[in-house]
């Protein structure tokens, strides 16, 4: 499967953009799991071409997480070029516009998802960024606004007919925002409809969820998202299935804390501790969730201060569950 020159091998996963969560670190450790492909945190247009600090940090793309995406959100063609061309400097080797975000802040504006409601305006923002980079552009769409505006199979389209190098569908409606289960049946209608490559995404959070999108769509490759919140190690379960049709378990409970610490231990690297430690909080809920006893450490973790304290806790989890 290739997303313009870029070659990936269909029988992986790649690790969805999930803003506040996919950052550096978060992509860093899902691709020494297996995630062939990354997407940044969406970034605001309209701020990077404001030079805003925020958007830039949120770009910063390194060696270790290869091939990568930049994503973009906005609703104004010229200004989605010029930040198009912005992100060149953080060299992704991808463009991806955001047009699945439901949430109002982003959609309220004309973004996001709301492009799904304009699609002369988004085929245009499909153009007008094409034509900006010479490298792959692609997007990412829902199923429609809602249950009676479903206009995917024309997004895709129009997306191909822009020059858009693949597209990224998530089974539902934005009015769905995250909730029942994906429609599979739509992703396949879509795939029957375009000849660029379409990549699965939604509800998949293991090998045999994996291979059931691949089978029931025919899709070319699949997206992972909150299956990897706090197991990024799902990438390494959903490569051995599709390629060896073989079933990982899941890590026993000293690996699942040892990966956290040093999860956590690598936000606090990019952004320092005390920035760091707060925004891995709810990543270390995720790492122990399901793990016995964990509710009574639910509210050590919402005030976790310090990756001594966070060590702390990791080993008497380990210790108890020994
Ligand atoms: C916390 C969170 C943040 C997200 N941020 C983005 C984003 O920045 N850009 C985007 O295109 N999708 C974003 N999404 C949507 C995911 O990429 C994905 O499409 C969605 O979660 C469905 O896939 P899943 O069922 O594997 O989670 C986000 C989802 C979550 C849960």
């Amino acid at each position: 499967m290739k997303i313009g020159n870029i070659e990936i091998d269909s029988r992986t996963a790649a690790l969805a953009p999930m803003a506040g969560v996919a950052d550096r670190a978060f992509r860093e450790i899902c691709v020494s799991y297996g995630s062939s492909y990354v997407v940044s945190e969406m970034v605001s247009s309209k701020g990077l071409t404001m030079c805003d600090r925020k958007s830039k940090k949120l770009l910063a793309l390194s060696e270790k997480e290869r091939p990568a995406a930049a994503q973009i959100f906005g609703n104004d063609p010229e200004i989605m070029a010029q930040s198009a061309r912005a992100c060149l400097d953080y060299n992704p080797e991808v463009i991806d516009i955001n047009m699945g975000c439901p949430a109002p802040k982003i959609a309220g504006n004309g973004g996001g998802s709301a492009l799904l409601k304009t699609p002369d305006l988004a085929e245009e923002i499909m153009k007008s960024v094409k034509s900006a980079v010479d490298i792959p552009v692609t997007v990412k769409i829902r199923l429609g606004w809602d249950k009676d505006s479903i206009n995917c199979i024309d997004m895709a389209q129009r997306a191909e007919k822009a020059g858009m190098s693949a597209v990224t569908l998530h089974g539902r409606t934005r009015q769905q925002m995250y909730a029942p289960p994906v429609d599979l049946s739509m992703i396949a209608e879509v795939k029957k409809n375009i000849s660029i490559p379409l990549i699965g995404n939604g509800d998949i959070t293991d090998g045999i969820s994996a291979a059931r999108m691949l089978e029931e769509t025919g899709c070319d490759y699949l997206m992972v998202g909150r299956g990897a919140l706090g197991r990024p190690w799902v990438f390494s379960q959903i490569n051995a299935y599709l390629q060896n049709g073989i079933i990982l378990p899941e890590p026993p409970v000293s690996e699942r804390m040892l990966v956290m610490i040093k999860h956590i231990k690598l936000i606090c690297e990019y952004k320092g501790e005390r920035v760091g430690i707060r925004e891995a909080r709810k990543h270390a809920a995720w790492y122990i969730k399901g793990i016995k006893g964990a509710a009574a450490y639910r509210q050590q973790v919402g005030a976790l201060e310090s990756i001594e304290q966070l060590e702390e806790m990791a080993f008497r989890i380990v210790r108890e569950n020994a």
